[in-house]
C-alpha cells in the first residue's frame, strides 16, 4: 500500500523540534566548506530546495553561493514555509529568497531553472522517491547539480556506542537489531518510506541519467565527556537530562512502547513471539539504563561516544 499525501511535519509541534534539534549540530563548520566545495557551490547561483522544512540546507550553504544568488524553498506544509521565511531574514544577505508551497512530485517550475536543486531528508519520508528525484533533475539546467543529503538510518541503529551507563548485552542487541529491522521494512510496506534510502539514491541518480555520481558521508561522531565544554557537547548533555526526565515519567505510568511503532513491527513482518521479548527487554534496559544515567549526570560523570553517522551528501550532474 502506498500513499502520496505529504505528512505534514508542521502539524504536530514535536516534529519542528525534531528537525531544529537534529540539526543543530549536523556538520562540522570544516566539513561544511569541503562539502560545497565539491558540489562546486559559486557566488550567483540559483538554488531549490524541495521539501524545505525550516530551510535548514539553505542556512547552511547559505555563505558559498547566495550573494547575488537565490534559494528558494518549497515545501507542501504552509505553516514550516511561514516560519521558513521568517527565520530566512537571519541568514539570506546580499542574494535574495523566496518560499513556495508545492509538491515534489510535481515542482511548479519550468524545465531547466536552478542551477542547483537540493533535498535533505526528503525521500527517506516518501513513497515515490524515484518520482521525486526526476523532478528534481527536470527543474535542474543542463550541467547543473542534484544534490541530496539523505541518510541510511537503519544501519545507524545497528551502530554500537561506548556507553559509560550500561552497555547491552549481545542478546539484546540483536534483539533490537531484528526489531528494527521488521520496523523499518514495516515503513517501506506502508509507504512511509526508505530509512536507509541514502544507499540507492547513486543508483537512482545513474538511472536518470544524471553524470559525475559521488557520494560523501558525515563524520560527526557524537561524543558526550567531562567537562562538556564544547556547544555540541553541552546541547548533548542537555539532551540527556531532557531523555532521562521524561523516561522518569514514562516510567511512573505503565511504560508502553509507542504504538506506531509496534504497528510498523508487525506490518514488517515481525511475531508477537519477539515482540513480547523485546518489550520486556526494553522496559528492563530502560529502568535500568534511565537510573545509571540520573546517577552520573548528577555526579558529571557520564561519558559516551561512538555509533556511526550514516548521513550522506550524493551529488549528480545534469547532462
Ligand atoms: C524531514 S523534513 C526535512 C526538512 C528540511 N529539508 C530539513 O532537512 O530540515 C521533510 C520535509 O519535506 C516536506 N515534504 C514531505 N513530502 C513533501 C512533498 N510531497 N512535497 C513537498 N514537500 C514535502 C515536509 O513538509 C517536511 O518539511
Amino acid at each position: 500500500m502506498t500513499t502520496s499525501k505529504p505528512p505534514d511535519w508542521a502539524e504536530k509541534k514535536t516534529k519542528q523540534k525534531v528537525i531544529v534539534d537534529q540539526r543543530r549540530f549536523l556538520w562540522h563548520d570544516d566539513t561544511v566548506e569541503k562539502l560545497a566545495f565539491w558540489m562546486g557551490l559559486t557566488q550567483g547561483m540559483h538554488a531549490l530546495d524541495v521539501g524545505c522544512g525550516l530551510g535548514y540546507v539553505g542556512r547552511t550553504f547559505w555563505n558559498y553561493f547566495g550573494e547575488k544568488g537565490s534559494y528558494t524553498g518549497l515545501d507542501s506544509s504552509l505553516p514550516l514555509l511561514g516560519e521558513a521565511r521568517k527565520q530566512s531574514t537571519e541568514w539570506v544577505q546580499g542574494g535574495e529568497s523566496s518560499f513556495v508551497q508545492g509538491n515534489a512530485k510535481a515542482l511548479p517550475f519550468p524545465d531547466g531553472t536552478f542551477d542547483l536543486t537540493v533535498c535533505q531528508t526528503l525521500l527517506m519520508h516518501s513513497p515515490t522517491p524515484d518520482a521525486f528525484l526526476a523532478e528534481m533533475a527536470r527543474v535542474t539546467r543542463s550541467g547543473g547539480t542534484v544534490t541530496c543529503f539523505e541518510p541510511d538510518n537503519v544501519t545507524v541503529m545497528r551502530s554500537r556506542h561506548y556507553l559509560s551507563f550500561r552497555e547491552p548485552s549481545i542478546n539484546d542487541e540483536l534483539l533490537f537489531i531484528r526489531v528494527h529491522h521488521h520496523w523499518a521494512e514495516g515503513r517501506k510496506k506502508l509507504g512511509l518510506g526508505d530509512y536507509s534510502i541514502g544507499n540507492r539514491v547513486p543508483g537512482m541518480m545513474q538511472k536518470l541519467g544524471l553524470t559525475d555520481i559521488g557520494i560523501r558521508a558525515n563524520d560527526v561522531v557524537g561524543l558526550v565527556q567531562p567537562p562538556y565544554d564544547t556547544p555540541a557537547m553541552i546541547f548533548r548533555l542537555d539532551q540527556l537530562r531532557r531523555q532521562v526526565a521524561e523516561t522518569e515519567k514514562r516510567c511512573k505510568k505503565r511504560f508502553n512502547i509507542d504504538r506506531e511503532f509496534r504497528k510498523l513491527f508487525f506490518a514488517g513482518g515481525g511475531t508477537e513471539h519477539v515482540w513480547r521479548k523485546y518489550a520486556a527487554m526494553i522496559r528492563r534496559h530502560t529502568i535500568e539504563q534511565n537510573d545509571a544515567m540520573k546517577k552520573q549526570l548528577e555526579d558529571g560523570a557520564i561519558y559516551t561516544c561512538g555509533g556511526s553517522c550514516s548521513f550522506y551528501c550524493i551529488t549528480g550532474k545534469k547532462p
